[in-house]
């Protein structure tokens, strides 16, 4: 499949996923939009991958928002299209897909930018690093479902704070925070993720999708996680992962599962 906002290639069970409109800070166009869905969708049905990577193109970005020039002149009605197109499209989709996603934040995060990092299963930044919601300060709110998911990240009050200023954390500050999970050099960036991917390639795919079921049930309203685990960890034992992982695990050896 090929592209022309972004790359997308797959090795050893990875497909990292790079937004490449480096001139444009990466920001996130309609285009690159629907091209992202397309390329999340086929690798989350590829049997062979295993993980996905996202980032940004070149050494400033990994998005800078959303294309401000494509919505300067909306109006009430295009506003609400375009965050709840854009929330099916990529950011729900994203948070709900079966596959593993690790964000890797390679620079500037900022409004569509920190939401796309968000609605990743776990972020991993580099120290150049910087995240914000700035979408204030251009008569908006954050509408990609950044009122929501960094509350949930960093808690109320931070989140609160880092919207209505608009402002900007370092890398380091959004580890404390709980923003990213890890923060490593720009050269150590990609390298990381693939390590860390490459733990999680050891163990069963479908358990994995079950886990990202029953964590995401935690913050649905109306939902019972607890219910959804329980549903979830029942299907379990009726796969061949299980039985391999209990298996390998009684003969003392290495569980080989059998993948998607
Ligand atoms: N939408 C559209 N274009 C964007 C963009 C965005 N969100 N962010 C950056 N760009 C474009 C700039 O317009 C510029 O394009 P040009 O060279 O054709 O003029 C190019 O990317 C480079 O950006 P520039 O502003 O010159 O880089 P900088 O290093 O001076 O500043 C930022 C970097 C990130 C501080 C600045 O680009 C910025 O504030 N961007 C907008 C961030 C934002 O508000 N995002 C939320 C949107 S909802």
């Amino acid at each position: 499949m090929s592209y022309e906002n972004i790359l997308s290639k797959r090795n050893d069970g990875i497909t990292t996923i790079t937004i490449n409109r480096p001139n444009k800070l990466n920001a996130l166009n309609k285009a690159t939009i629907n091209e992202l869905n397309q390329a999340f969708k086929v690798a989350d049905k590829d049997k062979n991958t295993k993980v996905i990577i996202i980032t940004g193109s070149g050494e400033k970005a990994f998005v800078a928002g959303a294309d401000i020039s494509e919505f300067a002149h909306f109006d009430v009605e295009d506003g609400g299209k375009l965050a709840a197109k854009g929330q099916e499209l990529l950011f729900d989709y994203i948070e709900n897909l079966s596959t593993p996603v690790i964000a890797a934040v390679n620079g500037f995060a900022l409004g569509g930018g920190l939401e796309l990092a968000m609605a990743c299963h776990f972020r991993i930044a580099s120290d150049n690093a910087k995240m914000g919601l700035p979408e204030t300060s251009l008569g908006v709110i954050p509408g990609y479902g950044g009122t929501q998911r960094l509350p949930q990240l960093v808690g109320k009050g931070r989140a609160m704070e880092m919207v209505m200023t608009a402002g900007m954390i370092e890398a380091e500050t959004a580890k404390a925070y709980g923003l990213v999970n890890h923060v490593t050099t720009q050269d150590e960036l990609i390298p990381l993720c693939e390590k860390i991917a490459g733990k999680i390639m050891r163990n069963s795919t479908v358990a994995i999708k079950g886990a990202i079921k029953a964590i995401n049930a935690n913050y649905k309203d109306g939902v019972d996680g607890y219910k959804v685990e329980i549903k979830q960890f029942g299907k379990c034992f009726g796969t061949d992962d299980f039985t391999e992982g209990t298996t390998a695990f009684l003969e003392k050896r290495k569980a080989e599962f059998p993948g998607k």
